[in-house]
């Protein structure tokens, strides 16, 4: 009954023949300045329109260091990297969560480590892990090992679900106390603040990611943020496939990676990134109206920005109070049919057949949430 006034309610916002989960804002400003890269020739990796998008979101976010990548994910493999990680180490992360942290990890011949989530910031369960790490670790002259895998426990990369960011200086504290590296997938929260500061600049290393759905978009591309110079060089050099800087010669220092952002893709970002705020001023708009709606609506919570946090509200998403596959997933399959874009929470990593191998703490709250959770149409333009 609830979900066929959600339908409802959907159905009028939509004016076209499909009402998208999110699509990017493209106006006259981001064509122009494509034309003037492309006119200009700019367009390579090599671009200036790269170094000047990267300045500009050193500017936004206040980090001291910016390398813009090609995806999020090149972003992620970069900021992981650049933390050496040997065969086999650990690197915990939610189960409920995006694909590319488990992949990045892999990359590095590392062992992703799931965590379990919490019910009210989806993202990982801060008291509950701390409790855990407490039993399952043990210390070690300069690292801790996993009493039961015999692994070292290297790490966590967490993440701020759907913008909204976790008390990232409670985890931070938690993860010091077993000298834990934090990388921060700040892929979906590109303009959100926790206690006014950026996120991703919480952690050692942060991440974004401008790909097509997020609330700025370069096409595709990332970008890694830090304070650090030393990883801010290494993880620049791995970017540009450890290429030494040399007038003609081509001289490479090690293995690396083709993972810049192109200039063209650069440009893009520099218009895009010119009208965030008012972006975030807009969806702030479509949030209160969607929280005003959900107010009325009994058994699904609105998924709010939390205290201390100022949300780029990038998806719109919702927790339904039944646990039901079927009926979820009977109303997903009525929006696609009516051309309006829902979206489940992604599938936990920990059930996915190539990652099922790896080590977990009981997922109780994943395991539930997974049925559970909704994103919703959150366009800047939509009107709602
Ligand atoms: C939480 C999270 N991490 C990482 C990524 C990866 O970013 P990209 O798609 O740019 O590789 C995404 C975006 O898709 C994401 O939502």
């Amino acid at each position: 009954m609830q979900l066929e006034n959600l339908f409802r309610f959907l159905k009028k916002i939509k004016k076209q023949s499909m009402l998208p989960l999110h699509s990017p804002d493209i106006s006259v400003k981001d064509y122009n300045i494509l034309k003037d890269c492309i006119k200009s020739t700019n367009i390579s990796t090599y671009s200036n329109y790269v170094k000047l998008f990267e300045n500009k979101l050193k500017k936004y976010t206040k980090s001291k260091y910016v390398i813009a990548t090609n995806s999020g994910t090149s972003a992620l493999h970069l900021a992981l990297m650049s933390f050496d990680i040997d065969e086999g180490d650990e690197i915990l992360i939610p189960s409920l969560n995006y694909v590319a942290p488990a992949n990045a990890i892999i990359y590095c011949n590392g062992s992703p480590h799931f965590v379990d989530v919490n019910k009210k910031t989806l993202s990982v369960d801060i008291e509950k892990l701390e409790n855990y790490l407490k039993k399952i670790l043990l210390k070690k002259k300069n690292f801790f090992l996993n009493k039961v895998t015999k692994k070292k426990v290297r790490g966590m990369i967490a993440f701020h679900p759907f913008g909204h960011a976790v008390e990232i200086d409670k985890l931070k504290k938690v993860l010091k106390k077993y000298k834990l590296f934090l990388i921060e997938d700040a892929a979906e929260a590109m303009g959100t603040f926790f206690k006014k500061k950026h996120i991703g600049t919480y952690g050692d290393v942060g991440i974004l990611s401008f790909n097509g759905n997020k609330i700025i978009s370069t096409g595709g591309g990332g970008a890694v943020i830090t304070n650090k110079k030393i990883k801010a060089m290494k993880i620049l050099q791995l970017a540009t496939i450890s290429r030494e800087k040399h007038k003609f010669e081509f001289i490479y220092k090690g293995l690396g990676y083709n993972y810049r952002m192109p200039g063209l893709n650069a440009a893009l970002g520099i218009s895009q990134l010119n009208k965030l705020n008012d972006l975030i001023k807009k969806k702030r708009i479509i949030s209160k109206k969607y929280e005003r709606f959900f107010k009325s609506t009994k058994n699904i919570t609105y998924f709010k920005e939390p205290k201390n946090c100022k949300s780029n509200y990038w998806l719109n998403t919702i927790i339904l109070e039944k646990n039901n596959l079927r009926i979820r997933n009977k109303f997903i399959r009525k929006c696609i049919k009516n051309g309006i874009q829902v979206r489940p929470i992604w599938k936990p990593l920990h059930t996915l057949s190539y990652l099922k191998k790896f080590p977990r703490m009981k997922l109780s709250s994943t395991s539930i949430l997974m049925k559970k959770i909704l994103s919703l149409p959150s366009s800047p333009n939509i009107k709602l």
